[in-house]
Formats: structure tokens, C-alpha cells, sequence
């Protein structure tokens, strides 16, 4: 597991966006796994950016989101799908062939989400998984208690991750209960994880994903499991942690080892 410590949210998203542009010259059939929330938004907005003067070509790209909510029509406000139209796919020119969601309509939510982790697998799995987290260690929307083996699925969400959306409902809408997600095994798959954090309220959550013992209280503790994560967290979000200093110093050793 790596961790870097950055000087703010623009260098972590700066750095998360440079080794997706850096893998998708590598393989332009590149397949993301991408992620909704505040978090990513930096990331999003840099890879605009890159496809606006002409250094990223998204054509053969294919995406696969972790996560959408169960009862909201695909061009509400908050769906995770007018997220990610808005942030990214519009504007990249992605083609709806290229973009997957997990499935929340239909009678047979869980032949769906069996087909969907089909499609990852027949696309070759995923690529680069990024992921943000929870104030209580939730990754995707596997909430506490979420297994850790557990595939694409129904979850109900926890009182903390509806308090914590609610700001982004009308007084008396409320946020949907229910969402499909990738499981924690699923999220597993990806070759490469690069999960940001930011700020004091996510600082519990990234000591016991990096520090803490593997828990299903602590979802994103499972990814201690993971060959190749890196978290990218600011100064308030790597607060908590108990080897700042170490993790300082191997970064630093990295660099000058890139330097040679
Ligand atoms: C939601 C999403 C997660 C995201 C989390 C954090 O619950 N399902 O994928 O990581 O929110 O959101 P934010 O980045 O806004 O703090």
C-alpha cells in the first residue's frame, strides 16, 4: 500500500489524472472503473482539460461505474449518472456504448448485477479502479459490515452515509435508501487502485483502511489485500495516521529513485 501525503487536493488530483493519461497513452482500449462524489471531481475536470488540447483520445476507452442509486430515473439531478455526464462523459465525447452502470431498473436486480460483473470480465476486467471513501470507511457504497468477498449487488445505505448525502436533497425528498454497487471482491479485481481523501472527516476512515486490522466494520480495510493501492490524501485526511512520518520518507525515496 502506498500513501501520499499531498499539499492539497489540486496536487493529489494533478497526480491521480497524470497516471491515467500516462496508462491510457500505454492502452488507448483503456477500462476505468470510476467513482462519483466531490472527491474525483479534480480528477474528472483534469482529464477534460487534457482531451480539450488535444493530448487524451477517449474513443476506445471503456468505463465502468461502482456505484448508482436504486429509484432514481437515470436524468435526475442526483443520479450517478448525471454525475458523470456532467463531469466527464459529455465533455470527453464518450460514446453510451463505452459507459456502463450497474443496473438499478428492472425485476431481476440480481441477474443484472450478475451480467454486469459478467461485461467487466468480458471487457478484459478493469484497468484502474478509482475510488474515493466514506467518512465511515464505505468504498463504492459497500457500507460497514459489507463482506469482503461480496460481488456487484443491492445495499441498503447506513444512517451516517444518508446523513451525509442529505445535503444534496430538497427538505423533504431525502436521499434514495438503496443502491447497486460493486462489491469489495469485485472492487478487489481492478489491476489498480488509486483512492483520494480529503479532509478531517475522512481522516478515521483512511487510518483504519491503511492502519487498522482487515474489517468489514472498515470496508476499505480490504484493500491492505490489494498488490498495487495508492491512497492520495491531504494533510487533514492523513492526520490520524501513526507512520506519517515513514510514508513521507518512502515517498521522498521513490522520487529520488525516479530521479536516477
Ligand atoms: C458516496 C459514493 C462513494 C464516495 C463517497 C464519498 O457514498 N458512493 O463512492 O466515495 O460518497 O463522497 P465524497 O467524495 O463526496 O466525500
Amino acid at each position: 500500500m502506498r500513501v501520499i501525503e499531498c499539499d492539497s487536493q489540486d496536487q493529489a488530483a494533478e497526480l491521480v489524472a497524470a497516471e491515467i493519461l500516462a496508462a491510457l497513452a500505454r492502452k488507448p482500449d483503456l477500462v476505468l472503473g470510476l467513482a462519483t462524489g466531490s472527491t474525483p471531481i479534480g480528477v474528472y475536470e483534469r482529464l477534460v482539460a487534457a482531451h480539450r488540447a488535444g493530448r487524451a483520445d477517449f474513443t476506445r476507452v471503456r468505463t465502468f461505474n461502482l456505484d448508482e442509486y436504486i429509484g432514481l430515473p437515470a436524468a435526475h439531478e442526483q443520479s450517478y449518472r448525471t454525475f458523470m455526464k456532467r463531469h466527464l462523459f459529455d465533455a470527453i465525447g464518450i460514446r453510451p456504448g463505452q459507459v456502463h452502470f450497474p443496473p438499478v431498473e428492472g425485476n431481476d436486480l440480481a441477474a443484472a448485477c450478475a451480467a454486469y460483473e459478467l461485461t467487466i470480465k468480458n471487457t478484459g476486467g478493469i484497468d484502474i479502479q478509482l475510488l474515493g471513501v466514506g467518512s465511515n470507511g464505505h468504498i463504492g457504497f459497500n457500507e460497514p459490515t459489507s463482506s469482503l468477498a461480496s460481488r456487484t449487488r443491492v445495499k441498503t445505505l447506513t444512517d451516517k452515509t444518508l446523513g451525509d448525502n442529505a445535503r444534496f436533497y430538497a427538505s423533504g425528498e431525502g436521499p434514495p435508501q438503496m443502491a447497486v454497487t460493486m462489491g469489495v471482491g469485485t472492487i478487489l479485481e481492478a489491476r489498480r487502485i488509486l483512492l483520494q481523501s480529503f479532509g478531517t472527516k475522512k481522516a478515521q476512515a483512511v487510518h483504519a483502511a491503511v492502519e487498522g486490522p482487515i474489517s468489514s466494520f472498515w470496508p476499505a480495510s480490504a484493500l491492505q489485500l490489494h498488490p498495487d493501492v495508492t491512497f492520495f490524501v491531504d494533510a487533514e485526511s492523513a492526520s490520524l495516521l501513526s507512520m506519517r512520518d515513514y510514508y513521507r520518507r518512502v515517498r521522498a525515496n521513490e522520487l529520488r529513485l525516479r530521479g536516477r
